[in-house]
């Protein structure tokens, strides 16, 4: 194992900072990556390592820890037992798609209900070996969860900063319950991100978004896992929900150093997708990243409602380094693609459906073959947002009728009973 080997470091100017710095932000106005000295790795050590049934050793995060933070004290690790989610066959959501079979990674299976949870034990393991006392973070909703209940863990403070009226209650009560103090912005998520940064830079907070360099390197590990369970054989796709582009920075750089280590043989393609009323990264994608413009966000994918994506740049090379494309799907698509997912058993909140909606869209567009080996990542769990469940079902999503009828009340006697049977 390498000695403090690890830096932060501008993947632009190359200028570099100790991994202990609270500014994630290099001087020449780009974020800092995380840059390791590894050792050699290679795929039996990860192979051999077997599931111990206590924390952190059954972590799916800290199962890779010398690809996520090598010269952190396994004692300073704050986990609650994140990652190992499964990877499922699903021919009905193949069918959905128009392949001939697909992979569906659950992220939504992680003990906070998201894959934040992969980031937040890395970065908030960080924060708290560098002595920080109070986590901030802005969220449409899953990151104020995950980082309330890992702050909790860690015996941090916590305030979330939300944007009021557009955060799913699922999340929010996470957030409420863990402990965390929650401030609802006036105003959009962007919004709130801008407002956290400048706070974190006054150096008085910790920031736990995915500027957070730390966050990423947890967040790798959704990419890893996956190729492990492929028996390191890489897949052609690698499709996923895009907003703030955290994932897309980190499935990026763990296709590279995984390549560069030789774990893997081939680089999957990475799709990023999109909700088309929060769209910014794949316009620039349609225009060849030469123009890049914000927006006011708006879809009911409450989860990426994001008009100003903060790894905007680590997101366009993670493209241009995996021959990946950005691709925006609209809301009916997305809830279409919600109700398959849901009707399979697997269940996701409505943004994670964006993956499955974006494979079925690049296979109808003929940009993806039907015989590709294809993995959907679905990002958050089906309890996470509700109302949009239950607003479907009762016909109240504008545009949507609403299924056919599946809740009644009956009286309590046995015919009332039977008759209810009939037709079902
Ligand atoms: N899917 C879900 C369920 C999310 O919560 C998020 C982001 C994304 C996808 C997009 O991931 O930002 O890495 O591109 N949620 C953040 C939050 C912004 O605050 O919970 P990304």
């Amino acid at each position: 194992m390498p000695a403090r080997e690890t830096l932060l470091r501008c993947p632009v100017c190359a200028s570099s900072a100790a991994p202990e710095s609270s500014e994630f932000e290099c001087s020449c106005g780009e974020l800092y990556d995380v840059e390791h000295a590894f050792g050699p790795l290679d795929r039996a050590l990860f192979d051999s390592r077997p599931r111990s049934l206590r924390a952190p050793g059954d972590s799916g995060v800290w199962r890779y820890r010398e690809l996520v933070d090598p010269d952190l004290d396994p004692a300073a690790v704050v986990s609650l037992c994140e990652g190992n989610t499964p990877l499922y066959d699903a021919p009905d959501l193949a069918r959905f798609a128009g392949l001939a079979a697909v992979g569906i990674k659950h992220e939504g299976l992680n003990p906070t209900g998201s894959f934040k949870d992969r980031g937040m034990t890395a970065a908030v393991s960080r924060a708290r070996a560098a002595g920080a006392r109070h986590a901030i973070c802005a969220s449409t909703g899953n990151t104020a969860a995950s980082m309330a209940a890992f702050a909790a863990r860690a015996g941090m403070a916590a305030t979330v900063v939300v944007p009021d009226g557009a955060v799913a209650w699922g999340k929010l009560s996470q957030a409420l319950a863990y402990g965390a103090h929650v401030l609802m912005v006036r105003g959009d998520f962007d919004a709130a991100m801008g407002l956290v940064r400048e706070e974190a830079r006054a150096g008085r907070v910790a920031l736990l978004n995915s500027a957070n360099p730390f966050r990423v390197e947890g967040q790798k590990t959704i990419v890893l896992e996956v190729l492990q369970q492929l028996a390191w054989d890489a897949p052609d796709w690698i499709v996923f929900p895009a907003g703030n582009l955290g994932n897309c920075a980190a499935f990026g750089k763990a296709l590279r150093e995984a390549l560069a280590l030789g774990l893997i043989e081939r680089v999957p393609r990475l799709a990023a997708v999109q909700a088309a009323g929060a769209a910014p990264f794949a316009t620039a994608y349609d225009n060849g990243f030469e123009r890049y413009e914000p927006v006011v966000a708006d879809t009911l994918a409450t989860a990426i409602r994001i008009g100003a994506p903060v790894s905007y740049a680590r997101g366009v090379r993670s493209l241009k380094e995996t021959r990946g494309v950005a691709l925006a799907v609209t809301d009916d698509e997305i809830l279409a693609a919600k109700v398959a997912v849901d009707r399979a058993g697997l269940g996701a909140e409505p943004a994670s459906c964006a993956a499955l909606a974006g494979a079925r869209r690049l296979v109808r567009d003929g940009r993806m073959a039907p015989t590709e080996r294809v993995v959907c990542v679905l990002t958050g769990n089906l309890l996470k947002d509700p109302d949009t469940t239950r607003a479907f079902h009762e016909g109240r999503l504008a545009g949507h009728p609403a299924p056919p009828e599946r809740i009644r009340t009956i009286d309590a006697d046995q015919r009332a009973l039977r008759m209810a049977l009939e037709g079902v």
